[in-house]
């Protein structure tokens, strides 16, 4: 049964512009945070390597979106590791945190420069102390797309993050990435885990502010 409206066009009418207020599940995830403690088993030539990083995330809330009739509200995010041996950056990823209040569609897109990008799904209620999104190489939709040379060489099977919401404000997350390696007989699971603690405020988005009285709009968009 196809869930979805005949007009396709028509967007929903007294949407509220304040997305901090409107967030469902996601809203323990904005603002600013680190996490010092994280662990990540990835494939080399010898084995899995087990290294330690250091992560800062930053979530912000952006304008309410609707495809029409559908309503999302959401959070950008940047997500940014280093290590204590290495200067180079060892992991950097940039996307968004989707939810569909009228549905509980939680959505997840997710761009590494690597080449690769995925949209994971879940399901979410304000107040969840867990969330669970996850995404499958091969599908139409929720899939995860390569640049040729991993899909030959670390071909890309399913993505599947599990954060837990802690009652102290902090957040954790496990998330595996489960890889073909070229030449290797079993899947390689690539785990990476921490926690992760607030240490800046979400800033309101754009609708937000102007709805708020702050002007000129384009100013405050930053295209003033
Ligand atoms: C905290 C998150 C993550 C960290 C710290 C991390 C780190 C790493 C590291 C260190 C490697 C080994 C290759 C290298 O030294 O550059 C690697 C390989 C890889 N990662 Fe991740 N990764 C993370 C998340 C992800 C996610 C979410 C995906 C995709 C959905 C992904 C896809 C891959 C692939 C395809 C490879 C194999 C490429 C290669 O080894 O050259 N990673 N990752």
């Amino acid at each position: 049964m196809n869930p979805f409206p005949d007009d396709i066009f028509t967007e929903p009418e007294d949407v509220d512009p304040d997305t901090l207020a409107n967030l469902g599940p996601l809203a323990p995830l904005a603002g600013v945070w680190e996490g010092r403690k994280g662990i990540d088993l990835n494939p080399k030539a010898e084995g899995p390597e087990r290294r330690a990083y250091l992560e800062r995330i930053e979530m912000q809330p952006i304008d309410p979106q609707p495809n029409g009739p559908q309503l999302l509200y959401g959070l950008r995010y940047h997500v940014h590791i280093a290590t204590p041996e290495e200067d180079t950056t060892f992991h950097d990823q940039v996307g968004y945190w989707l939810w569909e209040p009228k549905t509980g569609l939680v959505m997840q897109t997710l761009a590494i420069p690597r080449g690769q990008v995925a949209l994971a799904k879940g399901q979410g209620q304000a107040g969840d102390a867990t969330l669970v999104v996850r995404a499958e190489r091969g599908g139409p939709g929720y899939g995860i797309c390569s640049t040729d040379f991993l899909e030959w060489a670390f071909r890309t099977d399913s993505y599947e993050l599990e954060i837990t919401f802690h009652a102290d404000g902090s957040w954790s997350y496990v998330s595996d990435t489960m890889l073909a390696v070229r030449g290797q007989a079993a899947p390689f699971r690539h785990r990476d885990v921490n926690r992760l603690t607030k240490v800046g405020e979400p800033t309101l988005n754009p609708l937000a502010r102007i709805a708020r009285g702050e002007t000129p709009h384009l100013k405050v968009h930053g295209l003033g």
